[in-house]
């Protein structure tokens, strides 16, 4: 399906997906594909014009018309839209539900899909989302599903928006994760789930260090440093 060697990393919001591509990418010298911003900055895009995020037909408009640039850095993309930075933006958690809303309509992952499989460039590309591995790059060579507990992740999503700055109760982190991971699972397009042939790891009690030996582990099982 696409011409250079990819690794997805699918899972829940707040396993570490982001810290594992990264360091993935950053190790092998491959592209990153940070999916979950690009739904992010569809929403985002809407937000600003003042689209609802359940109104398909305009939300599927401004995905398709999109003039956004990923822009890597030390630390994952920079992302720009229409000229005007929004990575900071797309990361609250206003981003985080409008994301999980508009990607919920079956329009605007179809609006995506091309966009998201040109990024398959040689040397290879560390794939970033939630149907990496079953639906947009099926016959990837290394499919990762990154899992953890719901109170591990409401703990590590406090610790990155104190540090960004923002304040949010650890309850509240857990309901709007749970919320989350309802709608994400049970949508009737790409839903959170493991592909077949995908191998699980559970970063609740694993550092990130421990996550990423873990994954090069696999990722030399399977001989992909040595392209
Ligand atoms: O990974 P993230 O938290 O930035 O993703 C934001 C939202 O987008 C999240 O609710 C799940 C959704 N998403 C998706 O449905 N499919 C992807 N490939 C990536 C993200």
């Amino acid at each position: 399906m696409t011409g250079a060697p990819v690794i997805c990393v699918d899972g829940p919001s707040g396993a570490g997906k982001g810290t594992l591509s990264l360091r993935l990418a950053q190790g092998l010298g491959w592209h990153l594909l940070d999916s979950g911003a690009m739904y992010r900055v569809v929403a985002h895009a809407c937000w600003s014009r003042g689209i609802d995020w359940q109104d398909e037909a305009e939300v599927v408009k401004t995905a398709m018309g999109l003039d956004v640039r990923f822009v890597p850095d030390g630390n994952g993309v920079t992302v720009w839209l229409a000229g005007q930075e929004v990575s900071h933006e797309i990361r609250s958690e206003r981003g985080s539900l409008g994301a999980s809303a508009v990607a919920a309509l079956p329009g605007v992952r179809v609006a995506l899909l091309d966009r998201q499989r040109s990024l398959a460039l040689p040397p290879g590309l560390v794939a970033d989302g939630r149907d990496m591995g079953t639906v947009v790059f099926p016959d990837a060579p290394l499919k990762i599903f990154l899992t953890a507990s719901p109170e591990a992740r409401a703990r590590r999503r406090q610790t990155q928006l104190l540090e960004r700055g923002e304040s949010v109760s650890l309850p509240r982190l857990l309901e709007a994760i749970n919320e989350r991971d309802r709608r994400d699972s049970g949508r009737s397009v790409s839903p959170l789930v493991a592909a077949e042939d995908a191998i699980v790891i559970d970063s609740s009690d694993l550092s990130a260090d421990g996550v990423f030996r873990t994954a090069m582990d696999c990722v030399a099982e399977r001989g992909l440093e040595l392209r």
